[in-house]
């Protein structure tokens, strides 16, 4: 049975708030970085925890995280330190929703697994937004679920992709069904090679990673 997913996301902030990986940046923050102007606003959009805003934060950037979970941000509140605060800035927000900021506001949105709960429709609204609040030529980084994950296909199917899942709606993505939702972006990277800690624990490294920028 489907779940309401803002529920479910309340608790599973509280479930792996102290976990070990919560506390660090993700591996694909830091590989990303390298892509990111010297200095700029980045926008951590389905921030979670708040990690990598803290990391990106603590490379001179100033930082707004936004997360529908109210559990998600107050945690991201509460683990930054007092010497990041004046950088990073945390807020409850909706990506299914219009983003609560002005056109070209951002040099970076930076989405790391937040993007791929979302119908086909809802997904193109989402990189429509994407595109809407950052400058031309800033730098999108997302990473996504992938067609080759062994999870792929079970649940219900909703649409191509898109299935229910342990009561969440997830959609699934290939380097290929993606493109037809960045058209608004130059490809930097684009493949199936992202990981997680946790992937690698296990040997897996098939997550859709895409690097582009606004045209
Ligand atoms: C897999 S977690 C990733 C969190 C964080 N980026 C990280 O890597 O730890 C997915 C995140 O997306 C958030 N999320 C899911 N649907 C959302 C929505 N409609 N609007 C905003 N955030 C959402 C969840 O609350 C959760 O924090």
């Amino acid at each position: 049975m489907e779940r309401e997913p803002r529920q479910y996301w309340e608790g599973a902030h509280e479930k792996y708030s102290d976990a070990e990986w919560i506390h660090k940046p993700t591996m694909f923050a830091e590989s990303v970085l390298e892509y990111f102007p010297s200095e700029g606003k980045v926008l951590d959009a389905g921030c979670g925890q708040g990690q990598d805003s803290r990391f990106f934060a603590s490379k001179g950037y100033e930082v707004i995280g936004i997360d529908f979970a109210s559990e998600g941000i107050a945690r991201a509140i509460e683990k930054t330190s007092a010497e990041l605060k004046d950088r990073v800035t945390f807020i409850q927000a909706d990506l299914a929703e219009s983003l609560p900021f002005p056109d070209a506001e951002f040099d970076v949105v930076h989405c790391h697994l937040a993007a791929h709960y979302f119908s086909s429709e809802t997904t193109q609204q989402i990189m429509k937004e994407f595109a809407r609040v950052l400058k031309r030529n800033g730098v999108l980084t997302l990473l996504l679920n992938s067609v080759h994950d062994s999870e792929y296909g079970n649940g219900e199917r909703i649409e191509d992709d898109y299935f229910v899942v342990n009561g969440i709606k997830k959609r699934y993505f290939s380097a290929d069904s993606l493109k037809r939702f960045t058209e608004d972006f130059e490809t930097e990277i684009l493949d199936e090679s992202g990981e997680t800690f946790k992937d690698r624990a296990v040997g897996n490294s098939n997550l859709v990673r895409f690097v582009g920028r606004k045209k």
